[in-house]
């Protein structure tokens, strides 16, 4: 069976777009492959934080997985920092890749530039180093990423590949797909913008712990614009449509079809609001669950631990043994 590996960091509140764009993909998925989601809060750490902040937020998002559906038996969810084996290969990784290569990264650049004058971590510098290990640990065929770290399952490849004739065949050679699609969910305020943490106001942003009332009100001020007419055109009409794809993620049917229910504003944005309160309502609730039974959820994470870490030390024991370091 196909070993599918998609990892995500935890930064702080899942939000409906997380949700409808990828999140609720993953429960379908696990069931048409070999399915690793790790939760990379040692990624996190490449830009410091005071001590807690990622823990909370590690807790945090691996209720939300659970609470969307994935299930333990299932699918191998579990956190980068319980398996030991991501930090071991990561130095392997680092000791493969080529600084000029770490260098033409254009994250890095990205991320370098924008906190000029400010503190930047070497870690920041050999992030995809600890990517690599992430990806090859798990002899994963495939990853599903956005375009913004496809350059860096490019560089895991590479890493691999150069190990593999160096040392002899030892790691899969990965590669990057494209996530299935989900919806594309935009800012209610800001309706050609991806909804999103870093937005200007929370207005427009639907987390997925808001209280329904919260989110009825959110979509209730959801810009729209001026010409009343229900259509679905995401080019001259964003905010308009915006509501028809959420309402189509939530319903099931095309967004043109729902267009033909609504002749005003209003009501298309309270069913919106509804659906995603209904949607939402038995999530909720199991994340509330979770969240009020640290031990189970420890548990859980246990076991994805368990499951992780049987794969990561074949395949750190095998690098090592190539690489013909001595056995203790
Ligand atoms: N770098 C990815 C991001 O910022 C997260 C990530 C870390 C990842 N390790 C991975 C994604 C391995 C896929 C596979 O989104």
């Amino acid at each position: 069976m196909t070993r599918v590996l998609s990892c995500i960091q935890p930064t702080g509140d899942v939000h409906l777009g997380n949700y409808l764009g990828a999140l609720r993909n993953w429960v379908g998925g696990q069931h048409e492959a070999d399915v690793f989601h790790g939760i990379v809060d040692l990624h996190a750490l490449t830009v410091t934080s005071a001590p807690g902040v990622v823990g909370a937020a590690t807790i945090d998002l691996a209720a939300w997985l659970f609470a969307v559906g994935l299930d333990p038996d299932v699918a191998t969810v579990f956190v980068q920092s319980h398996v030991p084996e991501h930090a071991q290969l990561s130095w392997v990784m680092e000791c493969t890749v080529s600084f000029g290569e770490l260098s033409r990264m254009t994250q890095y650049k990205d991320k370098a530039a924008k906190r000029e004058g400010d503190f930047i971590s070497a870690g920041l510098f050999t992030y995809p180093a600890l990517m690599a290990a992430d990806i090859v640990l798990y002899d994963a065929d495939e990853v599903p990423v956005g375009e913004d770290q496809r350059q860096h399952v490019e560089i895991t490849r590479d890493i691999a590949i150069r190990f593999n004739s160096r040392f002899g065949d030892t790691f899969v050679i990965p590669v990057a797909v494209m996530p299935k699609a989900g919806a594309r969910v935009m800012d209610l305020q800001d309706p050609t913008s991806k909804m999103s943490k870093s937005a200007a106001t929370d207005a427009g942003l639907v987390l997925l712990a808001d209280e329904p009332a919260a989110i009825m009100k959110k979509f209730k001020r959801a810009v729209t614009d001026s010409d009343n007419e229900v259509r679905y055109d995401r080019e001259s009409k964003p905010g308009v449509s915006n509501l028809l794809d959420v309402l189509s993620a939530c319903t099931g049917e095309t967004p043109a079809v729902l267009a033909e229910s609504y002749t005003q504003y209003g009501p298309l944005k309270s069913d919106a609001g509804e659906a995603v309160v209904a949607l939402l309502q038995p999530v909720q609730a199991r994340y509330r669950e979770l969240m009020a039974d640290p031990g189970e959820l420890a548990a859980l994470l246990h076991k994805g631990a368990d499951k992780a870490g049987v794969v990561a030390k074949t395949t750190l024991a095998r690098a090592y043994d190539h690489l013909g370091l001595v056995p203790r």
